[in-house]
């Protein structure tokens, strides 16, 4: 170690000798090693300058309803970063030019957006990305959302989201890749590498953001911007383990989150941005403020004004403050009164410049323009849309082989008030998304089953509301059809930022809907595009077969289509569990055993949800046998192998997933009663049987976390469960 910073201290005297030679400035050299330019650039700095590189302003009207802020009227030539709106890069290009030629030291301004699942090409939302249980493809379509948006102008997307969600009346559920802390981290991995690719500073990398640093899918009651109640163990087991994966995976940048972490707000506490992000996991990137979070860390109770605040954010370790102008107002002050030491703004300017170096933005500060015509929705990237929709979509529940529908069919019925419709499909935070590009389900089946079955179409009703006059046309063209297929589901705007709900039921209309479709005696299939999981208590024994497609971006029709002739074998598992009522909510499958397992139940309702995370159907049989360990007792130090065969019983070639969960019924901490650990998935011909297989590390598989995030590895039994199979073994010091 001692012997890298000697090497690095020479690397950087030796530069600025060079340098000295050549009359050019270090930061400016793009040979330069990149730490030598920020030392370089950050010497010549006034504080002036230092501050604006701490701020983020906007450029260009926000779209999202709840971040509505004061235009800003003209933008400083050495601000830091923009929320920039635009997909113009010409509009880009003209600030950029300002930054480079009018700032006195010619800084490049990052250029931050919310592409959260695509830019113009969009993907199905997060939670239903995280239900393909295929990172490589997650990664691929991140790849081209950071390609349409780089060349759009876009440097730096606020995304991944990795809170773990448990509660669906939460909106931002859709965001987030559902309940489990293994499977955010994976995915969240996977999408770090998709936009940031190999190397930041690759055409077309984006730098991520992971957010919101940290708990916010804690809040409370699902109540958005609530307090949240995170006591260190749950910190450290459940909502850390995401961003620990990440930050290892080098995402650039996190965002401070809204919700509070044992009494102290995520965005101004200096456990988690300090002590945590930055020592213990060595994280040398920057942190940016969400939103008006220091601000309201006035609301929260933390600060008494907005130079509290701020005092309170900096010091805590959010180097960037996003649009609420708190540091740009209050640190120049705060800086003179030495409550704030210079080195630890040049730190932080350090941060940011550092992003900014590794972006490439110095030496190649503009986008290249290019038509939009070869810029979005290129048809590898819609291949990729449309292979993401259909692995991601659930079937739920399929009696009697009512799906795929046969060929015999003649005439189906469509109806609903997601039959038609298109911009609700392309779910929250569909950044530049066009209801233009995105097929309904019915023209997806139209294109699918149009030379072999009549499509009769009625919408029956509107997602809400009361008005029972279109019940009549639906039941008429229902009675005259083979099948009915309903299309029920949620306005994208209930879904994201904002839009907690108190139930997560559909409304009663919709239901009703269903139970008037009854009257024509045919059967049902039921289709929900949705963005959470849904209480399906009084629908789901209405329906003969269900499937979940999500807000599954443009390429939603088609894959549905497909999934509904059989031409694809539907292949995802839910990524979170789907209560019985919302009654039931927090119900999740990694809970605590209860003191008395089998007592204290409700007592007006079952004790099972209605579906649990990993649920999925396929058009074939999977079975699991001869679960195997390589041996039944081994050391701490040792690894351990254990198999399954898993033979496809059916007819049709299918893809399964298997995910290999572990538990440790006795322990110095109470775990949870199982963990996923490992998950894997492979296509299998009819009649093909293949082994699975997961080598145990028990350092990593096994060990328990403290609550002050130190790990721990017991001796003791263990189980490994895979699907209906589980086996016990040994671990000894
Ligand atoms: C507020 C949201 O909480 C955050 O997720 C988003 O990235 C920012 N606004 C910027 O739009």
């Amino acid at each position: 170690m001692k012997s890298i910073s000697l090497l690095l201290i020479l690397l950087i005297t030796f530069q600025f000798a060079v340098t000295a030679q050549t009359g050019k400035a270090i930061y400016k050299d793009k040979n330069a090693p990149i730490e030598s330019r920020i030392k370089d650039l950050v010497s010549k700095m006034n504080p002036d300058e230092k501050i604006l590189q701490l701020n983020q302003y906007t450029a260009g009207m926000n779209t999202n309803v709840n971040n509505i802020g004061e235009q800003t009227k003209s933008i400083p030539a050495g601000i830091g970063s923009l929320i920039y709106f635009s997909a113009d890069p010409d509009f880009r290009n003209t600030i950029q030019k300002k930054a480079m030629e009018e700032s006195r030291l010619g800084i490049p301004i990052l250029f931050g957006y919310d592409v959260i699942h695509g830019f113009r090409t969009v993907y199905p939302i997060s939670l239903a990305q995280a239900c393909s249980w295929d990172p490589a493809l997650v990664t691929e379509a991140a790849a081209v959302a950071a390609k349409e948006a780089n060349l759009s102008g876009v440097d730096w997307t606020f995304s991944p989201m990795i809170d773990v969600a448990r509660d669906g009346r939460w909106g931002r559920v859709a965001e987030g890749y559902g309940e489990d802390p293994y499977t955010n981290a994976v995915f969240g991995v996977a999408t770090v590498k998709g936009y940031q690719g190999k190397n930041l500073s690759d055409p077309y990398s984006i730098a991520a953001c992971l957010k919101h640093f940290v708990g916010y899918g804690e809040s409370e009651g699902g109540r958005d911007y609530h307090f949240s109640d995170i006591s260190m163990q749950s910190l450290w087991e459940t909502y850390l383990p995401p961003y620990e994966a990440c930050v290892k995976a080098g995402a650039a940048t996190l965002m401070s989150s809204f919700n509070d972490i044992s009494g102290v707000p995520g965005s101004a506490n200096p456990y988690t941005l300090t002590e945590v992000l930055k020592t213990r996991w060595k994280h040398d990137g920057f942190v940016v403020s969400d939103w008006d979070a220091i601000n309201q860390l006035i609301a929260q109770g933390v600060a008494a004004d907005r130079k509290e605040a701020g005092y309170k954010a900096f010091m805590a370790g959010v180097e960037m403050d996003m649009t609420d102008n708190i540091y740009m107002q209050n640190l120049k002050q705060l800086i003179s009164e030495k409550k704030i030491p210079m080195a630890k703004i040049d730190d932080a300017v350090s941060r940011i410049l550092r992003v900014k170096f590794r972006l490439g933005l110095f030496d190649q500060p503009y986008t290249t323009v290019v038509d939009e015509s070869s810029r979005y929705l290129q048809a590898e990237s819609k291949t990729i849309a449309q292979k993401l929709a259909a692995e991601s979509m659930v079937l739920l529940k399929n009696n009697s082989k009512t799906l795929p529908l046969s060929s015999s069919i003649q005439q189906i019925a469509l109806i609903g008030p997601m039959a038609a419709d298109k911009e609700d499909l392309l779910g929250a935070w569909s950044a530049h998304g066009n209801e233009k590009d995105v097929e309904s389900i019915s023209e997806g089946l139209i294109k699918e089953f149009g030379n072999t079955a009549k499509i009769n179409a009625a919408k029956g009703c509107d997602f809400d509301g009361n008005d029972e006059s279109g019940f009549a046309e639906a039941i008429s063209i229902a009675q005259k059809s083979d099948v009915i297929l309903v299309c029920l589901g949620e306005k994208r705007g209930w879904s994201g930022e904002n839009a907690s709900r108190s139930t997560i039921a559909l409304p009663a209309i919709q239901e009703k809907l269903v139970l008037e479709l009854l009257k024509a005696k045919k059967p049902i299939v039921l289709i929900l595009s949705n963005g959470r999981p849904l209480e399906l208590v009084r629908l789901e024994p209405l329906a003969d077969a269900i499937i979940e497609i999500w807000q599954p971006g443009i390429a939603g029709g088609s894959a549905l289509a497909g999934i509904l002739s059989g031409r694809i074998n539907p292949s995802g598992k839910l990524s979170i569990t789907f209560p019985l009522t919302t009654g039931q909510i927090p119900i999740y499958y990694n809970m605590r055993q209860s003191a008395r397992p089998n007592s204290g139940k409700y007592q007006d309702i079952p004790t099972e949800p209605l579906y649990w995370l990993g649920h999925g159907l396929s058009y074939t049989t999977f079975t699991y046998s001869n679960m195997k360990l390589s041996a039944t007792k081994i050391k701490k130090t040792d690894k351990l192998t254990v198999e399954v065969e898993v033979s496809n019983t059916g007819n049709v070639t299918g893809a399964e997933t298997v995910l290999w969960y572990i538990s440790d019924p006795a322990c110095a901490i109470s775990r949870p009663m199982k963990e996923l650990k490992y998950f894997e998935k492979k296509e299998l011909a009819a009649g093909a049987k293949t082994t699975f297989r997961f080598e145990i590390d028990p350092a990593r598989d096994l060990s328990y976390t403290t609550a002050n995030g130190k790990r721990f590895l017991e001796a003791g039994d263990y189980y490994v469960m895979v699907n209906n199979q589980k086996v016990k073994f040994e671990i000894s010091e």
